[in-house]
């Protein structure tokens, strides 16, 4: 049997006063995996991360780490190691004993405690830094600091809780690409909390998408922004707009649902053998593949007849704000050439198409 790096079964959280905070969470990751978990703000993302850490106890469920049983080992025993989104930097302690302090609490030899801290401080490049206090830090050396107090204690899965939350736009995202590269040649197991989907979806091999203490999806990037399993990843995730309706079945490998607007297909994210006909289901249009026509064209046409809202051009794009018949808006983007033979003036007709092979059907309830 395949061995993986960490596993969680059916691992539930209820905290003092009923707060149901996780529930049914399963996952499996390999080792060196980097694993985002992605949800609005209450969705169990931090309590997840903390009972794999050993920093709150799990309810009920197995928590494996290399196959073995760590479900109520307490977190010092654990090969884990947790970044939180401020730091918990000492104030008095230069850079250099906030990396050692971490050794020094497991009792290393103070040789290779010294030497393990030399390493970790070249290899984040806080050299020029490694006797400064926290106040004389910058934001992004801070970052810096916390990862390297993480990474010292060689830990087999490094966690870490929206830890670039407090960087600006710029910095965030060059620390992005940095922790990818220092991930890369760590070769250990990552798990990354952030409420982004643009940073989940970045960062991860796979992403966990959470919603009230449940797993919703998980997938890789690609699989999840062009293929949800549900309502709520096809709002969270990408730019969609969702038409709810009845499922007719599936035919050439695509599920028909009759809408408000007329019957509409695409590719079923569920197992046709089990749904029946007339479940409601939602048909869920990404906004990267609609094309602008002058009007209906052609027997086979998938489309949608809209009228004309609000036009911004920038440059070569024109960004366009279409409603369907219930007021619905959808936001379109176009290359301005490709519009010239379209009328777009506010309250002009205008027909969406798209290939139904790039929408997808989701159903809440298979
Ligand atoms: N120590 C606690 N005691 C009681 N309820 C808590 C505690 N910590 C978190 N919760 C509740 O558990 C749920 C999940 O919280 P959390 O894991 O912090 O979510 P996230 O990190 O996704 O924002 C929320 O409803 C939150 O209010
Ligand atoms: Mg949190």
């Amino acid at each position: 049997m395949d061995q993986f790096d960490l596993e969680l079964q059916n691992i539930r959280k209820v905290y003092p006063g009923n707060t149901v905070a996780v529930e049914g969470f399963d996952l499996q990751v390999q080792r060196g995996e980097f694993i985002s978990f992605v949800g609005p703000s209450g969705c169990g993302k931090t309590t997840t991360l903390r009972m794999i850490a050993g920093l709150e106890s799990i309810t009920s469920g197995t928590l494996l780490i290399r196959g073995q049983d760590f479900t109520h080992v307490p977190t010092e025993k654990r090969p884990t190691s947790t970044i939180f989104q401020n730091y918990a930097i000492f104030p008095h302690m230069t850079v250099r004993e906030n990396i050692g302090f971490g050794l020094e609490v497991r009792k290393v030899p103070a040789n290779e405690a010294a030497k393990r801290v030399d390493a970790i401080i070249e290899k984040l490049q806080l050299g020029d830094v490694a006797d400064a206090k926290e106040t004389s830090l910058s934001g992004g050396q801070k970052q810096r600091l916390a990862l390297a107090r993480g990474l010292v204690t060689e830990p087999e899965i490094l966690l870490l809780d929206e830890p670039l939350g407090a960087l600006d736009a710029n910095l965030r995202k060059s620390i992005q690409e940095e922790l990818k590269v220092l991930q890369r040649s760590l070769n250990i197991t990552f798990i990354f909390v952030t409420h982004a989907q643009s940073e989940a979806l970045s960062m991860g091999d796979r992403v966990v998408v959470m919603n009230a203490g449940r797993v919703e999806q998980i997938s890789d990037p690609f699989e999840l922004y062009t293929r949800p399993k549900s309502s709520f990843v096809a709002r969270f995730i990408g730019r969609n707009t969702l038409i709810e309706g009845a499922y007719q079945g599936c035919e050439n490998g695509l599920a028909r649902v009759e809408t408000p607007f007329g019957l509409l297909s695409g590719r079923p994210s569920f197992d046709p053998a089990h749904i029946s006909a007339q479940t409601g289901v939602s048909f869920v249009l990404p906004s990267e593949f609609i094309t602008l026509n002058a009007d209906p064209s052609g027997a086979d046409h998938q489309g949608l007849t809209c009228t004309v809202g609000s036009l911004h051009r920038i440059g070569q794009i024109v960004r366009i704000s279409v409603r369907l018949p219930d007021e619905t808006e959808i936001e379109v983007e176009s290359y301005a050439e490709n519009t010239a033979n379209l009328n777009l003036s506010p309250g002009a007709q205008v027909d969406l198409g798209w290939n139904a092979e790039r929408a997808t059907v989701v159903c809440d309830r298979p």
